[in-house]
Order: C-alpha cells, then sequence, then structure tokens
C-alpha cells in the first residue's frame, strides 16, 4: 500500500518528510535495468512501486547525460509514469559540477550530444564560456568537410560563435558523441594547437617534446551501453579510445585525461552525499550514533554498476536485461556481484527479502 506521506517523501522536491523510512536504499542505474532505447522494460514500475510500498528511498545513478538533470527527471517520469524529482536523479556530468568554480572564466570546449543541450547543462552548473564543435563548424565549414553542417534549423547565436575564436582552455565531454568524425577532429585540433587556439598547430618537434597542456574530462568511461538493439551499442568509452590513438600516433605521447561517471569513486562520493540529502540518518543505536545504512545498486554492465558499487562498499545486483547476457547462471568473472537476478523486479524482491 501507499500512504500520502509516503508519496510526499519520494515525489518532492520539497523537504523531506520526518517519517520512518527504511534503513537502506537502492540506487538504479537506468540504461539496460530500467528501460532499453524507448522502450521502458515491463518489470519497471512494479520494481519502483514496491519499493515505494515499503518506504525504502532509491535515487537513480546513470551515465547517460546531456541534459539538465531537471530535464532528464522530466523525460524520465513522463516515460516510466511515475514522478522522479531531480534531487533522486545523478547524470555522467552531475559530479563535473564542482568544477565550474575552476574553470568559470576559461572558455571550455563541452562535446556530446546536441550542442546546444550540453552547452545549456554547463552554463547551468555555472560555466561562463562555453564553446560545442558545432559552433567551431560553423565559423569553420572546411573543419570537417564530411559533416552536414547546413541540417540546422534555427542559426547558431552570434555571441557563441564569438567563443570559438578564444583559446580552447580544456575539454569536457559530457555525452556520447553524434558526430564523430567533426568532434574528434575538433578536439585534436584543439589539444595540438599552439595555447589552444584553433587553427593553429604546435611545430613537430614541439608536439613531440612537450606534454599535453590542454586538460580534457570526460564523463562516462563505459565502452558500452544497451539499448533496445540485441547487443550492446558503443559508448562515450569507445570514443575516448579513439581519440586516445590518434592522440598517440600524432604525438607519441599519451592522453592524460580524468574520467567522471561510474565506476570513479568522485561518482560515488557524490550519490552519497544526495542519498544524505534525500534520506538523512533517522536509525540510531544506542549510544547515539547512526546506524549504518546498506546502499543496494542494481545495474547490468559490471565494469561500471558493479565495479563501481563493490569498490565503495554497496551491495550490487546484477541483471539480466543490458549488457550483461550470461550463457548460464554464472556471476562475472572479474566484477562478481552479490547477486544475479533476471531483470529490476527480481532485485527489487531480492534486496526486500534480504532486509527483512
Ligand atoms: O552511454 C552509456 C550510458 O547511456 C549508460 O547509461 O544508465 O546504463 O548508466 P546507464
Ligand atoms: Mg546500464
Amino acid at each position: 500500500f501507499k500512504t500520502k506521506a509516503h508519496n510526499r517523501l519520494f515525489h518532492a522536491d520539497t523537504k523531506v518528510q520526518a517519517i520512518a523510512h527504511a534503513n537502506y536504499n537502492v540506487v538504479f542505474d537506468i540504461d539496460g535495468v530500467l528501460i532499453k532505447g524507448k522502450q521502458v522494460l515491463p518489470q519497471t514500475h512494479r520494481a519502483l512501486g514496491l519499493l515505494q510500498a515499503n518506504n525504502v528511498p532509491y535515487i537513480f545513478l546513470t551515465n547517460g547525460g546531456g541534459l539538465r538533470e531537471t530535464d532528464k527527471a522530466e523525460q524520465l517520469s513522463k516515460k516510466i509514469g511515475i514522478h522522479i524529482s531531480p534531487r533522486q536523479l545523478i547524470l555522467s556530468h552531475s559530479p563535473m559540477r564542482a568544477l565550474a568554480a575552476q574553470y568559470e572564466d576559461k572558455n571550455v570546449l563541452v562535446v556530446g550530444g546536441n550542442g546546444s543541450d550540453c552547452r545549456c547543462v554547463a552554463e547551468h552548473y555555472g560555466f561562463k564560456h562555453v564553446v560545442t564543435p558545432e559552433e567551431v563548424h560553423a565559423v569553420y565549414p572546411s573543419v570537417c568537410p564530411s559533416s552536414d553542417n547546413e541540417a540546422r534549423s534555427v542559426p547558431l547565436a552570434e555571441k557563441y560563435l564569438q567563443s570559438v575564436l578564444r583559446p580552447v582552455e580544456a575539454i569536457m565531454v559530457f555525452h556520447d558523441s553524434v558526430d564523430w568524425g567533426r568532434d574528434l577532429q575538433v578536439m585534436l585540433d584543439a589539444l595540438v594547437s599552439k595555447d589552444g587556439y584553433l587553427t593553429t598547430v604546435k611545430s613537430q618537434a614541439e608536439l613531440h617534446t612537450t606534454k599535453q597542456t590542454v586538460p580534457l574530462y570526460f564523463s562516462n568511461s563505459d565502452l558500452v551501453w544497451s539499448n533496445e538493439y540485441p547487443t550492446p551499442r558503443f559508448a562515450q568509452g569507445t570514443f575516448r579510445t579513439c581519440l586516445e590513438r590518434i592522440y598517440k600516433d600524432m604525438t607519441g605521447h599519451s592522453l592524460e585525461y580524468t574520467l567522471f561517471g561510474k565506476p570513479m569513486t568522485t561518482t560515488y562520493q557524490y550519490a552519497e552525499s544526495v542519498l544524505n540529502k534525500i534520506a538523512p540518518p533517522i536509525h540510531y543505536g544506542i549510544d547515539g550514533t547512526p546506524k549504518p545504512r546498506t546502499v543496494y545498486a542494481i545495474g547490468d554492465n559490471p565494469y561500471a554498476d558493479i565495479a563501481g558499487a563493490n569498490a565503495y562498499g554497496w551491495q550490487s545486483v546484477l541483471v539480466r536485461t543490458g549488457v550483461f547476457v550470461p550463457e548460464g547462471n554464472e556471476n562475472h568473472h572479474t566484477h562478481p556481484a552479490t547477486a544475479v537476478v533476471d531483470d529490476v523486479e527480481d532485485a527489487v524482491r531480492w534486496i526486500i527479502s534480504k532486509e527483512i
């Protein structure tokens, strides 16, 4: 059953209600667990309903992104048919919000998805000078002659195009690229340029003797992800692998970068802070200290969801509806989960049975 009080706890952007919630939390992966591309998996609704009925706080931790948290929460709520608050949702780039202070006045090349959506995310986080590969392409049509630069229905704003002339001081990949050729080219151009100025390039000697000067960040390291297609699809990690190889061939140096998203610890620390906000400790021992809560992470990707949860000391539940498709009942060979189950509903039932 669900009470109004329960609904308030989970449905609100308002303060967490002072009602007793369970002393365990569930962290859902999204792609391959709750949805596959455009389709919502049939077990999703029942799984979320079970947690609501048992008053278990839950959040969503995805390596997807490319939208503001509010927009993604709205999109997901409509798709799943259950209200999801932005406060419950962590995207791959959400922890990168913290970089805004460091790069506030610097010109940042933001890569991925629909350029204007990622620009919107970056500005929302507080980045003041943003440039996208799409804008570079608009200013320099020959930057990638094989890509279509004419399909845009709305012209790009002149003020954004001005940023193309400023040096690139950092590169941040927020989402999967929708135009790999163009984006790899523009990122490489910035990485081998003189002081970040596009259209310039360091001398061969300088390229081989000096280190990378433009810092680079990726919001997710997944090689693959799971949509409606029968086998896993390329993700941001595959894109990064291409960049690494080209950079190495061109300069002789290994590409240097910082990763965010699952399975990185920074992302789990961020998730823990979100859990502390939506479900502050209310269970105390006789000595007055909060009782440690158990966190269960449900995911489909052993290298992201299971590796990350295991390393952070959470319980991990691996489903068979996404990237992980074993021949039989076996666990993953490198990153074994605490439990392996068929789907997200079985995962939630297993978690609840452990906590009774
Ligand atoms: O690009 C991979 C990303 O879409 C995976 O999302 O929800 O499985 O972490 P998720
Ligand atoms: Mg997944």
